[in-house]
């Protein structure tokens, strides 16, 4: 397809303003899918997302027009994750593309995410539609949210497209407004090869496919090819377009997206935002500003019933298999028996994959603290990366830590904003920018990324009544007084509840966790000590008072001396007890504990 006729594009919006539902009438409107099998596909489509979980790009699609010039387009939908950990990820499949729709929902308005992506969407240097979605709706009030749209990103919304994506209403618009308002793509069909990997799946038949867009020069099934970051060399066994099934094509040039298939063991593999050349005569500059995605957040996932460890390792190969940001390592603790560290791009992340396994892979699980990965520069000058408070190095080696920060978006309703402000404070938050949105407000916080993985999420939507939306990016990383907290359950500290806290909350933290664990685990036939502690210090203690076997209430009265006897056999079994005995301690335990109010 010659350039000019070729419009590349993705759709940014918050969750449930009804991209999904705007890709379907695009797919559907231009007959790419017949109606016939509409419906087939999108369960298809729908089996992949399981499969692939929250990677999943089932709305890339090629998308065959004739505008109303009478020149037939080729329109590209690249999806993009639609997930806040995933920044990296949307911030390079949109440089892929050289324009967006902005859907915003008409009865909503601009909320977190819109923000987020649409700012991305920008630096990456789009041109962008904006497109007010579910105007059917009687709440709609899209002039209201036109003015939005201007006061708060700064585009021009004039033009903005008014479409009911459920009833169909203003689809030909958006499609015309793809083809007259987005720029077509650049690039060199003689020059050397060079394409952007932006995604990748692992397919049961196909192995690891990769979607790409070709910036310059042609590729061609059975061309040898190499990736400019990780070096590794591949032929080409299938090379097709997605509609969105896929569809064979000879080869492809400047401008097109496509996917192919090389014989690729596993999505770890491929990287997003690599450079795919040819082997020989390659490009010689890969693109600019490549990184490799880290987890950011690590924990430890352990199965309730130790019998299930295997179930929970091949559950967790398998999700590892389709998810290369997940990563996993054995551990084992001695309160919690054989698990898996493993780490996350975030705090969704975490949620999205705990409750897959929990629900797919019908494993329980306990798992511990989550910890973000701490720097710990040693009085040595060497810099360890800390995941596990439990490795903490002996702090008389240490000279310093360092913790990630956030830059934290909360887009909140007027009425709820006191309590947000509160919420942040109380997590060491500084507040950078406060603004105000027609009746909503935005504010903008440096947050120690530490203080929002408990449970910063679930407290936001509660006090909100679920109003406030939220958006975070990893800002740098900053010294500060951080100690390591134990938590010592009848004298025996246990691991999974050790963590990184901050000095002065620390006895705070500690006090709160120990009256948790009093109230939560059961009574012993011996009285047990929760302690919290930094290094050998004791900072909180509660005693869980032991339950008391009155074993003399059954010697009516006289004998005395088999009395006594008794009572010492019950202080010297006590004392076994003491001495020997395991603490159990629920599994709801270890997550109520970490909980903060
Ligand atoms: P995620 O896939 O969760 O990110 O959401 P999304 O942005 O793709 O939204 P989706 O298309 O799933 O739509 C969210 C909800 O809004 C669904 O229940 C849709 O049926 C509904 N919806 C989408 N468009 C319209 C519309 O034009 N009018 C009305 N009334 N509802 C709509």
């Amino acid at each position: 397809t010659e350039l000019s006729h070729i419009r590349n594009f993705s759709i940014v919006a918050h969750i449930d303003h009804g991209k999904s539902t705007l890709a379907d009438r695009l797919i559907q409107s231009t007959g790419t899918v017949s109606d016939r099998d509409m419906k087939e596909q999108l369960l298809d489509a729908m089996d992949i997302e399981r499969e692939r979980g929250i990677t999943i790009k089932a709305n890339t699609v090629r998308i065959d027009y004739v505008a109303n010039d009478g020149q037939a387009y080729v329109l590209n939908l690249i999806d993009t994750p639609g997930h806040v950990d995933f920044a990296y990820e949307v911030s390079r499949s949109m440089r892929a593309v050289e324009g967006s729709l902005l859907v915003v929902d008409a009865s909503q308005g601009v909320e977190a995410q819109t923000l987020a992506n649409v700012y991305t969407a920008l630096d990456a240097g789009h041109e962008i539609v904006p497109v007010l979605n579910k105007i059917d709706l009687p709440a709609a009030e899209p002039e209201q949210v036109k003015a939005q749209i201007e006061d708060v990103i700064g585009l021009d919304a004039s033009d903005a497209v008014l479409i009911s994506a459920k009833s169909g209403l203003g689809i030909p618009d958006v499609l015309e407004a793809i083809v007259t308002r987005l720029p077509a793509p650049k690039g060199e069909r003689n020059a050397p090869l060079k394409a952007m990997l932006v995604d990748s799946w692992y397919d049961s038949y196909l192995g690891v496919v990769v979607l790409f867009r070709v910036m310059d020069g042609v590729i061609r099934k059975g061309d040898n090819i190499k990736m400019m970051q990780t070096g590794a060399k591949y032929g080409i066994d299938k090379l097709a377009v997605l509609k969105p099934a896929m569809v064979d094509v000879p080869e492809l040039g400047p401008g097109d997206i496509g996917v192919f298939t090389a014989s690729i063991k596993q999505v770890r593999d491929t990287k997003v935002g690599d450079t795919i050349t040819h082997e020989k005569k390659g490009c010689e500059t890969p693109l600019p500003g490549f990184k490799p995605s880290v987890p950011v957040v690590f924990c430890g996932l352990f199965p309730v019933d130790s019998a299930e460890f295997d179930d929970l390792r091949s559950a967790v190969e398998k999700l590892a298999l389709n998810d290369a940001s997940f990563s996993y390592e054995m551990e084992s603790s001695a309160a919690l028996g054989f698990g898996f560290r493993c780490g996350f791009l975030g705090l969704l992340h975490l949620e999205v994959i705990r409750d897959r396994l929990e629900r797919e892979y019908d494993i329980d699980l306990i798992t511990t603290a989550p910890s973000v990965v701490y720097h710990v520069h040693m009085r040595d000058g060497s810099v360890t990366e800390l995941h596990n408070p439990a490795d903490m190095p002996d702090l008389t080696y240490v000279d310093h830590i360092e913790e990630p920060r956030i830059k934290a978006t909360v887009l909140v309703p007027d009425d709820y904003l006191g309590d947000v402000l509160k919420l942040c404070q109380d997590r060491r938050g500084i507040q950078m920018e406060l603004t105000y949105a027609g009746s909503r407000a935005m504010v903008v916080y440096d947050l120690p990324l530490n203080e929002v993985v408990f449970d910063f999420y679930d407290r936001l939507k509660s006090i909100s009544k679920g109003y406030a939306s939220f958006d975070y990016e990893i800002t740098g990383y900053r010294e500060d007084n951080l100690v390591k907290m134990q938590v010592l359950v009848n004298d025996e500290p246990v691991d999974a509840l050790s963590m990184m806290v901050h000095r002065d909350r620390a006895e705070m933290r500690g006090r709160a966790m120990c009256e948790k664990l009093k109230e939560l685990i059961p009574r012993h036939m011996f009285k047990i000590p929760i302690q919290a502690a930094i290094g050998g210090k004791v900072i909180a203690r509660e005693t869980l008072a032991a339950l008391r076997k009155d074993v003399t209430a059954k010697c009516y009265g006289g004998d005395v001396t088999r009395k006594k006897k008794l009572l010492e056999k019950q202080k010297a079994g006590k004392k076994k007890m003491r001495q020997f005995g395991k603490v159990e301690i629920p599994q709801q335990a270890f997550i109520s504990a970490l909980k903060m109010d």
